[in-house]
């Protein structure tokens, strides 16, 4: 006969299933959302905050056309819940365009033309620009591996891996002008 076990409860805190306020820190503005628990960050960038550059392809993790940067890192933001986000500082590709001027990966990726339909383009810039923040120098491999999670139907990866050396280079110029 098997034994009875005790077991101990893990003390958790339940949250939701009722929207509840949650407080997110977006492109550095503070926004104050009331949103179910599982409200994913996308849907809480797009429909909530009006923010349609990361785009809502899959929605489950497998094209990366969602990804955001969080604390720094790219996330695909529709697997990611937007309470989990709280007290993180969010980054959208809305952000990159600073006084009405291109970021260099923009400007890289017109000047590269990588891309055709587009919708992969967001994805790709903001994993690009994770790696850039943390990498000023990278190889192609470098890039290769942070476009990685970013699928492209359009099949414009030479020009995308060109696009992420060539905005190193226009912000290590930049950097020493
Ligand atoms: S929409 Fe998130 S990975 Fe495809
Ligand atoms: S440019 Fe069309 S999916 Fe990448």
């Amino acid at each position: 006969m098997a034994k009875a076990t005790k077991t101990k409860r893990a003390s958790v805190t339940v949250r939701g299933p009722h929207k509840m306020p949650v407080h997110l820190f977006v492109n550095r503005q503070d926004y104050e959302l009331h949103v179910e628990p599982r409200r994913t960050l996308l849907d809480a960038l797009r429909k909530d905050l009006g923010l349609t550059g990361a785009k809502k392809v899959c929605d489950e993790g497998t094209c990366g056309a969602c990804t955001v940067i969080v604390d720094g890192k790219p996330v695909y933001s529709c697997l990611t819940l937007a309470i989990e986000c709280e007290e993180k500082s969010i980054e959208t590709i809305e952000a990159l365009a600073q006084d009405g001027k291109l970021h260099a990966l923009q400007q890289a990726f017109i000047e590269e033309d990588a891309y055709q339909c587009g919708f992969c383009t967001p994805g790709q810039i903001m994993s690009l620009k994770a790696l850039l923040d943390e990498n000023p120098n990278p190889t192609l491999d470098d890039v290769k591996r942070a476009v990685s999670g970013n699928l492209c139907r359009c099949g414009a990866y030479p020009k995308i891996f060109r696009a992420g050396l060539r905005a190193a280079e226009i912000l290590r110029s930049k950097k020493g002008a």
